[in-house]
């Protein structure tokens, strides 16, 4: 059994009326890898209610962030919506997951495919250093809804490529494809559409998906995983399993019912 901590929310931001981050006090002794996820909480009715949550920050930052839904009547986020800076929140000390480079077989791309709020887990990777020397390309892409769900951008397309540290890196291997599917937007359309189709490879002048050099990392919601899967497994792609690496890794955004 994984103990309970107990840390502090040191900021909150909301992106929308249905989206929202916050930051957290982090122990020194918890220790994750860049793409794992956690469980996170509240105490209601006398009990830690938890659900699991990918950690939006990287493993070397200070502080832990999360990236989350409100769902109105959902247990944990209905409450979590409305943390403010210095509320307590309850992370448990065993963080864990599969969307780590370790699971890939080497390749030259990595495509981090995500909807929603599975862009948490990516944003942890693309702050890892260590990432960008594994590979030639890190394509992260973002499907959503609305425009208003294109979370994280300044980061990713501002801050990052200056970084002090890595910056240099990220300005030649990072490459950011958002897409929306129910507003007008540059890219449109479902990820699954856009790589079925050849389009996103085609937009970003990159050649045709090979068993050689791509590598992919998918978080989405259930069907949009299954859907991403049976496109890559069509094409002989291999999900990493049980400990043997492979062409692709999958995990489930932790969406609230
Ligand atoms: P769409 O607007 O066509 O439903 P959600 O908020 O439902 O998780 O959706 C986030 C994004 O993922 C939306 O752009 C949505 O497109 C897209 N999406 C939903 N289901 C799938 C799927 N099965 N495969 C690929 N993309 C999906």
């Amino acid at each position: 059994m994984s103990s309970i901590r107990t840390e502090r929310v040191t900021g909150v931001h909301h992106w929308n009326e249905t989206l929202f981050s916050f930051t957290t006090t982090r122990d020194s002794g918890f220790r994750f890898k860049n793409g794992h996820f956690v469980m996170i909480g509240l105490e209601v009715e006398g009990r830690p209610l938890m659900r699991a949550y990918s950690i939006a920050s990287a493993n070397y930052e200070e502080e832990l962030e999360f990236f989350s839904i409100k769902v109105p009547d959902g247990p944990l986020t209905s409450r979590l919506q409305h943390l403010k800076e210095g509320d307590e929140i309850f992370v448990s000390s065993k963080p864990t997951g599969t969307l780590i480079t370790d699971n890939l077989l080497p390749g030259k791309n990595l495509w981090l495919i995500s909807t929603g709020t599975g862009l948490a887990p990516f944003l942890s990777i693309i702050k890892d250093p260590e990432v960008y020397e594994l590979y030639d390309k890190v394509i992260l892409t973002h499907g959503v809804r609305y425009l208003s769900e294109l979370a994280y951008q300044d980061m990713i397309k501002d801050e990052l490529p200056v970084n002090e540290f890595f910056g240099d890196i990220v300005r030649d291997k990072l490459v950011y494809y958002p897409t929306v599917t129910r507003e007008e937007f540059h890219n449109q359309g479902r990820l699954t559409d856009l790589m079925d189709n050849g389009k996103l490879t085609s937009d970003l002048n990159l050649p045709e998906f090979s068993l050689e050099d791509d590598r992919f990392m998918i978080c989405g919601s259930p069907a949009m995983l299954k859907d991403t899967c049976a496109i890559l497994d069509a094409r002989g792609f291999k999900e990493a399993r049980h400990g043997n690496a492979g062409h692709y890794v999958i995990e489930r955004a932790f969406v609230e019912k």
